[in-house]
């Protein structure tokens, strides 16, 4: 298998210094695997639980920064702040930012710039809700999403993208694996039209929405998947490994 597969953990709002344990059996058992492995965390414990982690093959992230690096900014928390706690790459126009704090893409563009010139990759996510997908507008949406939110210095080691379907997420529900590979494949060929050949073969599209160790096995089967963002089941050990471990095989 030549493909480097990419599993990243989204914890959300879940997890204090209690937590501290799960992430230390994670990392214990990513010592096997030769997947690219990071959780994203909530910021209160990236630091603990990066000084924690010995494993050499997981790594910690972070869920969301805002664009700029220092400022009046009550509340908010910048790339190079988290950067600097040990984060080492972070999530950028999560579903769940984009519809309940308002985000835009152009928003999800400039914290994404942000993080790069931080030094950090950015994983930029996109999807359509169960609205859109009933009336036809997936692919619409998704490239749209894309476009606006991919920064200019984007390319392959930088940046790595997500879709995730709203309706998928917490739900569940998994799109077809027909309409998976048809969404990644959409996607990809948009990066070529705005990246170059290149770029848009080696870029990693990840495919976030219920994934369980159950179902990681197919979803890592399809040609244009690269790896997955999980949420619910990243934060039992168990499960997170299992679905690590699918990528493997
Ligand atoms: P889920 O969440 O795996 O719990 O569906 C995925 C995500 O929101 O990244």
């Amino acid at each position: 298998m030549d493909k480097k597969y990419f599993i990243a953990g989204n914890w959300k709002m879940n997890g204090t210094l209690a937590s501290l344990s799960e992430i230390i059996k994670i990392d214990k058992a990513c010592a096997q695997l030769d997947s690219d492995l990071v959780l994203c965390l909530p910021a209160t414990i990236i630091n603990a639980a990066s000084e924690k982690i010995t494993s050499n093959k997981l790594v910690i992230g972070a869920q969301d920064c805002h664009p700029k690096d220092t400022g009046a900014f009550t509340g908010d928390i910048s790339a190079m702040m988290l950067k600097n706690v040990g984060a080492k790459m972070i999530i950028v126009g999560h579903s769940e930012r984009r519809m309940s704090c308002g985000e835009t893409s152009l928003l999800v563009k400039e914290k994404a710039t942000s993080i790069i010139n931080t030094g950090l990759p950015a994983i930029i996510c996109v999807g359509e809700t169960e609205e859109q997908k009933l009336s036809g507008e997936t692919e619409k949406v998704v490239c749209s999403q894309l476009k606006n939110s991919l920064p200019n210095m984007s390319n392959d080691e930088n940046t790595i993208i997500a879709y995730e379907p709203v309706w998928a997420i917490g739900t569940g529900k998994v799109p077809s694996l027909d309409e998976i590979n048809h969404v990644h494949e959409t996607l990809r060929n948009l990066l070529r039209e705005v990246k170059g050949a290149s770029i848009s073969k080696t870029i990693r599209i990840l495919y976030g929405g219920s994934v369980k160790p159950d179902n990681a096995k197919e979803i890592f089967s399809l040609d244009d998947v690269d790896g997955a963002l999980v949420g619910g089941a990243s934060l039992k050990a168990d499960d997170f490994i299992n679905i690590a471990k699918q990528a493997q095989i």
